[in-house]
């Protein structure tokens, strides 16, 4: 057992999902995540006519993280219009990487898995220290 309360999380993503600006793919995407401070934060995707630009829901979610004290995300969960759990795509997972790392939470279909499960062997800022510490 964890304690996060993935149906709160489910419950805001879907919410949020209802904000969506996706009128080209026709598939609004909803994110929430908790912080280790108890925060919220979420985000919707936003489509552009550009295609290629598309901002996924997991961007808003981070940018929400960091405008509003930054912290370290426990637990994310993604869903579509129809309210199923989504996995995030390999670009998102880099990006919730950065501020969850290994043990953040993913509330895949299949129920919570650890990020190093969805993202095994993650590039992330340790191999950048790594290097930077050579000097
Ligand atoms: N999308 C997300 O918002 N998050 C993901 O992790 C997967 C894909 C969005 C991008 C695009 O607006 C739509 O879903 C269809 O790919």
């Amino acid at each position: 057992m964890s304690g996060v309360d993935f149906e709160q999380l489910r419950a805001r993503a879907i919410e949020i999902s209802k904000l969506a600006y996706a009128p080209y793919s026709e598939f609004p995407v909803g994110a929430a995540g908790l912080v280790d401070d108890g925060r919220i934060v979420s985000g919707c995707n936003v489509e552009n006519a550009a295609y290629g630009v598309a901002l996924c829901a997991e961007c808003g979610l981070i940018s929400e993280l960091i405008a509003t004290g930054g912290g370290r995300l426990v637990a994310v969960s993604c869903c579509n219009k129809l309210g199923e759990r989504i996995m995030p795509c390999g670009r998102c997972r880099q990006l919730l990487f950065e501020h969850g790392g290994d043990e953040l939470l993913v509330d895949t279909p299949i129920g919570p898995k650890s990020m190093a499960e969805v993202l095994p062997l993650a590039f992330g800022p340790t191999e950048l220290n790594h290097v930077k510490e050579q000097r």
